[in-house]
């Protein structure tokens, strides 16, 4: 997708950042590097702020989302920030019975079946969510020329949270309903992509440079289903940011059949897991999209000289993208060695630089 022809960035800003600069296929002066789940559990000054804090009450605070949201910034030099909070943030502020347990996940209280439970999905207003707004804003005034990248779950992936009651390996409940009652899950998702927009849209109106779609559990969908029964919605999510000139990355885990369509959905950038090499994403993409990828999170446990060789592959193949953004195939995992993080940050930029 293109964005609006809009004024030059002005030099030294978050909009003439190397990640923005990629993202919107223009020259870079060496590949931006960030790590999906980058601020969370793998550094030990997280867990000290986050001590005695319930997850979704932390997603409340501005000063501990800001604190969060820095932590890794500071700590590996990495080219953007991703907002501290959670892709079902949005669906506790609007009344949703719903929390985030300790290793497990969203845990939604009445598990979203029939048409009489959409009645919990009202529209999200800004208004829901004033502590985003606040947080975004205090964010973007401390990060100076870094950007920071907003994010909000896909319908798709709301939806399986919703519908399963949390988290899913086969997302069963969803596929029956998808199947079975084609109209009750247009209208589920419809409210799911109302909400989802509405909710990247409070963080782009507040400063936020870049989004980020996550539609983490797509990849379990054909080609068809996902065109029949979601694209349409992911799009409309997206479309709700179109005006603000910001780019929009997609991102979903397992996705090589729907690179293309997630594109058409209406991302400048997409998303790709390490299933799928750069350059096959590249090919299945076309010169339209940039990408962001793919380093395997399970690497980042492996010898320096196995890890190092990877990452200088993935520089290398997205050399001949037409705009890549270094990221990881799937978040950090929390148990890795954020030194390791450190190190590789280092290396793209060393390997990269124009
Ligand atoms: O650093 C970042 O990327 C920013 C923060 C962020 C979180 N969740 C914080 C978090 C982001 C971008 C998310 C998105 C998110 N949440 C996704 C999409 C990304 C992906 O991984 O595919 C999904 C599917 C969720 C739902 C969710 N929330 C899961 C599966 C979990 C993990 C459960 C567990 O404990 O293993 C959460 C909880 C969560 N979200 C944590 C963090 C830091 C862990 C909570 C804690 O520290 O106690």
């Amino acid at each position: 997708a293109s964005l609006p022809a809009s004024a030059p960035a002005e030099p030294g800003s978050p909009r003439d950042s190397d990640l923005v600069r990629a993202a919107r296929r223009q020259p870079v002066s060496r590949t931006p590097v960030w790590f999906m789940r980058q601020a969370g559990r793998s550094l030990p000054e997280y867990r000290a702020v986050r001590e005695g804090i319930p997850m979704l009450e932390s997603c409340m605070r501005p000063e501990l989302i800001t604190e969060i949201t820095l932590q890794p910034v500071r700590r590996h030099g990495v080219d953007a920030a991703i907002f501290f909070s959670d892709i079902v943030v949005p669906l506790k502020a609007i009344g949703i019975d719903l929390d985030i347990v300790p290793g497990v996940g969203p845990v939604v209280a009445r598990p979203i079946r029939r048409a009489k439970d959409l009645e919990q999905l009202v529209d999200l207003t800004p208004e829901h969510v004033p502590y985003i707004t606040e947080a975004v804003q205090q964010l973007v005034s401390e990060l100076g020329a870094t950007p920071l990248i907003g994010f909000a779950g896909a319908p798709f992936t709301l939806a399986s949270y919703l519908v399963e009651g949390g988290p899913s390996k086969n997302h069963e409940h969803t596929k029956a309903l998808m199947h079975g009652d084609p109209d009750l899950w247009d209208a589920l998702c419809a409210r799911l992509a109302q909400i989802s927009g509405a909710f990247l849209r409070v963080q782009a109106g507040a400063g936020a440079s870049a989004v980020q779609l996550f539609d983490s559990w797509v990849g379990a969908l054909s080609r068809a289903d996902y065109t029949r029964h979601v694209q349409r919605h992911s799009a409309s999510a997206l479309a709700a940011v179109a005006d603000l000139e910001v780019p929009r990355i997609h991102f979903g885990v397992g996705t090589g059949e729907l690179l293309r369509l997630m594109g058409e959905a209406g991302a400048e950038v997409v998303g790709v897991d390490y299933r799928v090499g750069l350059t096959d994403a590249v090919e299945r993409l076309g010169p339209d999209y940039a990408v962001q990828g793919n380093l395997d999170p399970a690497l980042l446990f492996a010898p320096w000289d196995a890890l190092e060789r990877r990452v200088r592959e993935i520089v290398e193949e997205g050399r001949h993208a037409p705009g890549h953004i270094f990221n990881l195939g799937h978040g950090v995992l929390p148990s890795v060695d954020p030194d390791v993080l450190t190190r590789v940050t280092a290396l793209v930029h060393e390997v990269s630089a124009r």
